[in-house]
């Protein structure tokens, strides 16, 4: 193998910036020509194809979002676009892929692999982190952060003024964003999917803390939750408790922004690396996690497939620690 891509694809997250540099200079060590491809597969389809050098990774490691710049790609998903992706891709002599996104960047990866042959080793970048076969996903960590912060100043006017206060964060369909910044912020409540809560949990809760002399609650809502968002949870709230005073705040796209903590940095780095050595290990069609501190190595197949266990203990630590 002599020359490989690398691309981000999907929503962006914070230490996909570390990954591409590790990747290219990863490559460049190692003595492969490393390319970019700009807005994923998208890029790939219209040929937006660039050879990388070390110095168009300088300063990025410390930046969020995406240097390659990132897309949601509905040509991928037809033949005709594979098909012209892997002519472009020929075109460069291109032998390797590394792919850097969630679920839908690895099910394309996976059938491109299968009818044109070209091995691609996937790097978790969400800040969903609801990847099987990784402790956590590239951005989770920075945008947990964010969500914390966030929360921790809505705190401050929600006891100053005696509010009850439904924080929105995201995560589509999983709540490990959720838990994380509930738990970390010192939410009263946290609804995620993962777990099934109703109208009058939430209100049996706000009225047990009241009870216990609390003048103000945080509720963190998961975007993917089953009752509907914040706001509609809100209003259905407000119904039953008409004289508290509730406001409702989605945190969106702010979570996907920013500097990558130190955290993100560091997997980005390690796993960018390891997944130019994978490919050129021969590997394919699989993801590079870290699971334990260590490198891990997850067929794609399982990634799209399995969900990853979720931490029930943390649900009843959100109970316990908000007495
Ligand atoms: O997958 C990451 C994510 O940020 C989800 O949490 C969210 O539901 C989605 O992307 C939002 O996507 P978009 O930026 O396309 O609106």
């Amino acid at each position: 193998m002599k020359k490989i891509a690398v691309f981000t694809s999907g929503g962006d997250a914070p230490g996909m910036n570390a990954c591409i540099r590790a990747v290219v200079r990863g490559a460049i060590y190692h003595g492969l020509e490393p390319y970019g491809i700009y807005r994923g597969y998208n890029g790939m389809i219209s040929g937006d194809i660039v050879k990388m050098n070390s110095h168009m990774v300088s300063n990025i490691l410390q930046i969020g979002g995406t240097i390659l710049k990132s897309a949601r790609s509905k040509k991928f998903r037809t033949q005709e676009g594979r098909q012209k992706a892997y002519d472009n891709l020929q075109k460069h002599g291109i032998e390797g892929l590394v792919a850097i996104g969630g679920n839908g960047t690895f099910t394309g990866a996976k059938l491109f692999h299968e009818e044109f042959g070209i091995p691609t080793v996937g790097v978790p970048g969400t800040i969903d982190n609801d990847l099987y076969g990784t402790n956590a996903t590239l951005g989770f960590d920075t945008a947990v952060n964010t969500a914390i912060d966030a929360i921790d100043k809505i705190r401050d006017t929600a006891g100053s003024h005696d509010r009850i206060f439904f924080v929105e964060v995201m995560g589509r369909d999983a709540g490990y964003l959720g838990i994380r910044s509930g738990i970390g912020g010192g939410a009263e409540m946290v609804l995620i999917p993962e777990k099934k809560q109703t109208i009058e949990d939430v209100i049996s809760n706000i009225r047990e803390g009241h009870a216990r002399a609390k003048t103000s609650s945080i509720i963190v809502v998961a975007e993917g939750e089953h009752m509907g968002n914040a706001n509609s949870v809100a209003h259905r709230v407000k119904e039953h408790l008409q004289d508290m005073d509730i406001r409702v705040t989605t945190l969106g796209h702010i979570q996907r922004g920013g500097a990558p903590t130190a955290m993100d940095r560091v997997r980005g780095s390690r796993m960018g690396l390891a997944a130019v050595e994978a490919l050129m290990a021969g590997k394919t069609d699989i993801m590079v996690g870290i699971l334990n501190h260590k490198i891990a190595y997850t067929p794609f197949e399982d990634t799209i497939t399995k969900k990853k266990p979720f931490q029930q203990d943390m649900l009843r630590m959100v109970e316990i620690l908000s007495i």
